[in-house]
């Protein structure tokens, strides 16, 4: 995908059955886990987008084999890693890309070994604040130099860690995980306290790999405890679809007139669902079919009709299960009747741009009314009193692939094309995005705004 601009048009019923790629967040730690145990470990259905890539290449440059083994059936690739029980040293920088769970834990594996590694990303990871994953490993005993702020790039001194018992200050599974990974070779382990649980991905598949976790509720959040001494043994791993790139065809086919479409094999960890609990909420028409669990989570088949969607205040606890989903909401949002208060998000502003502002301003281009909040986001849908969805905006991404997606989606529905720059960005998380949009009857082609 070359083209500076994609632009999105008004659109047909869209009709079909897909397959989501892997889920990101499970393709990075099935890597990362994998380096880190003795022995085989076979990935079926691993994410390949830029920013798993990266996690591939840097578990490669740490010491483990890695290797491609060609396509899955599913969709994905088939890729196996052999780990040799712990990290060796880099020989040069490690270039995590755009991806922030790739280096927060990627830093945190490798701060349980006595090894020096330089990790930088794009401009937009060198942007992003890595002081809370640096703040636990330092406690723990890992020493660093780096950039004003907590920035990349950044050299880690890992080595001779000790216990940490870390209440986080955000709910952020990355700091969990970075914690959780570099307590497997602490003296004495890792225990995490979360006050609101995050997506558990990290405490399944370690158990997975055959080390014991104690997970314990504690009201609306966990205390999770990594015993010392656990030695993690090669597995196999087949990764499901990702709920977060699910969620584009599904809220293109509740906007679009006329659609029915289904996504197969999706995560249906209760963790990762909060965006089918809200839309849900906003009365739209989904169904979840052909619920199974495989290798250790839930997954099922998940259709989504056009519905008559009504705005709704999402519960601000509700923000960790469905925080990357925020943008692909508030379009879903623009088409209901009401207004949709989505409040407790002030982490979106710290993800790969600042989605609050970014999606405030893309919706106010296409004619939404919207109102930004320090930790908030409030949509006025355009269904109230029959407006309809200007678009006509061409949307400056900055480099976020869920922005653009988000804003492609909206221009399927809207009354004018609806541009967005830096498409290319869209493989870090859902390469064949376009293909698969197209696939189910999506207009949504190369083009240039008139005004650019
Ligand atoms: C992720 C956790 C979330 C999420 C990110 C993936 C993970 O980030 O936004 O896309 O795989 O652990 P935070 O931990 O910063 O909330």
């Amino acid at each position: 995908m070359t083209a500076a601009f994609l632009t999105a048009r008004r659109t047909g019923p869209l009709k079909g059955v897909v397959r989501a790629p892997g889920d990101k967040s499970i393709s990075h730690r099935a890597l990362i886990l994998g380096a880190l145990a003795h022995g085989l470990t076979e990935i079926d259905g691993l994410l390949e987008g830029d920013d798993v890539r990266r996690t591939a290449a840097a578990m490669a440059a740490f010491g483990a084999g890695v290797e491609r083994l060609g396509a899955s059936p599913d969709g994905g690739g088939r890729w196996r890693v052999e780990g040799h029980g712990g990290f060796s040293e880099p020989v040069d920088v490690v270039d995590c890309g755009n991806a922030g769970t790739g280096v927060r834990l990627v830093m945190g594996a490798a701060a349980g070994f006595d090894l020096v590694a330089t990790f930088t990303g794009d401009a937009s990871l060198r942007g992003r604040p890595m002081n809370r994953v640096l703040k636990p490993l330092g406690e723990m005993g890992a020493r660093w130099i780096c950039r004003a702020g907590g920035r990349l790039p950044l050299t880690l001194k890992g080595g001779g860690l000790k216990r940490i018992a870390y209440r986080l200050p955000e709910p952020s599974a990355q700091v969990k995980s970075a914690v959780l990974l570099a307590g497997l070779h602490a003296e004495g382990g890792a225990e995490v306290i979360e006050p609101e649980a995050t997506r558990d991905h990290t405490e399944r598949m370690l158990r997975g790999f055959g080390a014991e976790v104690q997970v314990t509720e504690e009201g609306t959040g966990r205390r999770i405890v990594l015993p010392p001494g656990q030695a993690l043994k090669g597995t196999r791993i087949v990764v499901p679809g990702d709920p977060s790139s699910a969620a584009f065809p599904l809220v293109a086919a509740l906007i679009t007139p006329g659609s029915e479409v289904t996504v197969r094999g999706m995560l249906l960890n209760p963790l990762r669902i909060g965006l089918l609990d809200t839309l849900g909420d906003m009365g739209a028409d989904l169904s979840v079919a052909n619920v199974r669990e495989e290798g250790g989570e839930l997954v099922g088949d998940v259709t989504a009709r056009h519905s008559e969607l009504e705005g709704v205040e999402v519960p601000p606890e509700r923000a960790p299960s469905m925080i990357d989903e925020y943008p692909i909401l508030a379009v879903a949002a623009a088409f209901a009747s009401g207004r949709t208060v989505m409040r407790g998000i002030g982490e979106m502003r710290v993800k790969e741009s600042d989605r609050i502002a970014l999606m405030a301003a893309g919706l106010a281009a296409c004619g939404i009314g919207v109102e930004e909040e320090p930790e908030g986001l409030i949509v006025v849908g355009a269904k109230r009193s029959n407006h309809l969805v200007a678009g006509g905006a061409a949307v400056t991404t900055h480099g976020d692939h869920r922005i653009a997606m988000a804003h492609l989606v909206l221009g399927l529905a809207a009354e004018a094309p609806v541009h967005v720059d830096e498409p290319g960005m869209i493989a870090t998380s859902f390469p064949g995005f376009v293909e698969l949009m197209r696939g189910l009857g999506a207009e949504i082609a190369a083009g240039q705004p008139a005004a650019v």
